[in-house]
């Protein structure tokens, strides 16, 4: 694996890779407190195009636990394709770093650092897809139910960047991904048929039914009605969603085991209720901390030789 751009470019059995060694270094840093120095004197430039609070902190301190540095450019002053082009700065940090992360509006953005770099290239967030949230996620639910095989996703939602990603990691384990969205949010046709072409195996269902999705959920995934870069539509959007709130009477239509999960930022009584996302059943906040332990292994696989 040289670079980190989708789940589809990988294997089933490299992404199982990342996940054994990100549960190894979680467990050494649980248990010690700390981490081998295995990125000692490495550099992870990190762009930001967009806000971010879990992804800019989990890159930072995966590579400071293994003994790197994260290096944090706002797009302010870097300027993708504005101060100079992507397939320059690709060059120019590559000469200097040993990796870049970057969170693009535009995912040709992504692609052109990875075309045109020589260091490893993760896609910390696009419009079109977070793979490294989707990670996280599955390394929770990995955590949680002992095995990812079989087990059930309901995502209650926007067909969006965190849906797309998730579900084809989902196909990639054998896992089951239901999307329960209102007409016209469902991801689009020719999404479904790439990520069926990809993993021929899966078991996709679109429904405009959240209750009926709930009622087969293991787990109860839902994201923001209003991604970023779509403020401009959010009144139109929170009236499409009516109706489409994991709150206490969702939950109590799923199965007794299944457990919630939020990617965050979360907005209360908006897409998650504040009750659902306090209760037992929810993993929001481990799944948040397994950010920076999936990160670990990421950088620990694409720069640090493991
Ligand atoms: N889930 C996630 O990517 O959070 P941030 O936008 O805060 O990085
Ligand atoms: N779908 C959200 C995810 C935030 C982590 C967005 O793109 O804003």
């Amino acid at each position: 694996m040289h670079h980190f751009t989708s789940i589809a470019e990988n294997a089933p059995d490299d992404l199982r890779h990342l996940l054994d060694v990100a549960g190894r270094l979680k467990a050494q840093y649980k248990t010690t407190g700390r981490n081998d120095p295995i990125l000692a004197g490495k550099v992870l430039a990190m762009i930001f195009e967009k806000p971010s609070l879990r992804t800019r902190v989990s890159f930072n301190n995966a590579a400071v636990h293994l003994g790197g540095t994260g290096l944090l450019l706002r797009d302010e002053e870097v300027g993708l394709d504005s101060r100079e082009p992507t397939k320059d700065v690709a060059r120019v940090l590559s000469g200097m770093c040993d990796g870049i992360m970057a969170r693009t509006f535009a995912h040709e953005k992504i692609l052109t650092l990875r075309q045109w770099s020589t260091v490893p290239v993760i896609n910390g967030l696009t419009d079109y897809s977070h793979p490294c949230q989707a990670m996280a996620d599955l390394m929770t639910i990995r955590e949680h139910f002992g095995s990812l095989e079989g087990k059930t996703v309901a995502f209650i939602g926007d067909g969006n960047n965190v849906a797309r990603s998730l579900s084809v990691a989902c196909g990639k384990f054998n896992m089951r991904f239901i999307l329960a969205s209102p007409p016209g949010y469902e991801l689009p046709k020719e999404d479904v048929d790439r990520i069926m072409s990809q993993v021929p195996q899966m078991d996709f269902q679109l429904t405009a039914d959240p209750a009926d999705a709930a009622r087969q959920a293991d787990v109860l995934y839902t994201d923001t009605w209003v991604s970023m870069g779509q403020e401009a539509e959010k009144a139109r959007r929170l009236k499409d969603f009516a109706g489409f709130q994991i709150d206490q009477k969702m939950l109590s239509a799923a199965p007794q085991q299944a457990v919630v999960l939020h990617c965050l930022p979360a907005y209360r009584g908006l897409e998650i209720s504040d009750e659902v996302m306090e209760d037992p059943r929810s993993l929001i906040f481990p799944q948040a901390e397994n950010r920076l332990h999936f990160q670990k292994g990421l950088l620990a696989v694409l720069m640090g030789g493991q």
